[in-house]
């Protein structure tokens, strides 16, 4: 059996679609096309794990829903922008995402670069249009930014390990990099909309640093163990380019079984957080058993 939506999962589905369109209606470009490329990239039923960490952070620390608005918007254009240029022929090659065609498919290469390129300086324009305090915006720009540019950092490294075999640290760098930075720029970035203490975000980074590794070695899992329709991508597309995985390090049960443990880690992190953690603890919880 399925294992059901967890409830801040499922509310920041929703929300974020309303978040979204109010945006992205208010955004004016002079060229339809790349609009429409950019409306596709980012509407196209993703999970929405990242505004939910943000969402989550948030409220984990005493604030409320509408405060993180603009962070979940903002990380989320950012992840939408990498997955457009993940998928490109000069990186992953890809064809499927979400069940559909790839943004490049749909439309063509140069589009989906400008739609990726678009997508990441409205993240930018979404944190400055937010009604927080200008020390607060200041400091959820800066893990943003730094998060983006650790995440193409990462992707670098990704393309660069194709055919290789790295150890352990090496992927680990790759891991943290490519996925694991913007997972914690979520949770850092709603933290700070809700006002945290510095213990407050501490306890956040150490869960969302652990989850965002356990969140890519699953991926690297689903690839090997799920198929293209639940997938909505590509499945053995890893096997198929030879990416360095942790499947392939440490073997499909050795993988799983370290997906687990980080899951562990991070929900440990949440104790000094209290009851108001518990859907965070939820989230975490349902990626170990997400099936796409
Ligand atoms: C896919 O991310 C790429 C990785 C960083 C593993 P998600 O699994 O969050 O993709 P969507 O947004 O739900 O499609
Ligand atoms: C995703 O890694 C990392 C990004 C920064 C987008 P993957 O290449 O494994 O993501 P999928 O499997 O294509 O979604
Ligand atoms: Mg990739
Ligand atoms: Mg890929
Ligand atoms: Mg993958």
């Amino acid at each position: 059996m399925k294992p059901s939506l967890p409830s801040l999962l499922a509310h920041s589905q929703a929300r974020f679609n309303d978040v979204l369109h109010t945006f992205l209606t208010e955004q004016k470009s002079v060229d339809a096309r790349l609009y429409a490329a950019m409306h596709y990239a980012m509407s196209n039923g993703g999970k929405r794990v990242r505004p939910a960490l943000a969402w989550g952070a948030c409220i984990a620390v005493g604030g409320d829903w509408p405060q993180a608005d603009s962070a979940a918007l903002a990380v989320e254009c950012i992840h939408g922008y990498s997955l457009v240029h993940d998928d490109l022929p000069c990186m992953d090659d890809d064809d499927l995402r979400r069940g559909k065609p790839t943004c490049h498919k749909q439309f063509d290469e140069s589009t989906a670069l400008l739609a990726g390129d678009a997508l990441q300086a409205l993240a930018f324009f979404a944190l400055s249009k937010s009604a927080l305090s200008a020390d607060i915006c200041n400091r959820q720009v800066s893990h943003l930014s730094n998060a983006a540019f650790a995440m193409v950092g990462g992707q670098c490294l990704d393309l660069a390990a194709e055919g290789q075999h790295l150890q352990r640290p090496q992927l680990e760098q790759i891991h943290r990099n490519k996925t694991g930075a913007l997972i914690r720029a979520a949770a850092s970035m709603g933290a700070l909309a809700g006002n945290a203490s510095s213990q407050q975000l501490q306890a956040l980074d150490d869960f969302a640093d652990a989850l965002g590794l356990a969140f890519q070695v699953h991926d690297d899992v689903l690839d090997i163990t799920s198929d293209t329709q639940t997938l909505g991508k590509t499945a053995g597309a890893d096997i198929a380019l030879a990416k360095a995985t942790f499947p392939a390090l440490l073997g499909l049960d050795g993988a799983k079984a370290y997906a687990q443990q980080l899951t562990e880690q991070a929900l440990s992190a949440l104790v000094p957080l209290g009851d108001s953690a518990q859907p965070l603890h939820e989230l975490a919880a349902f990626l170990l058993s997400r099936d796409h």
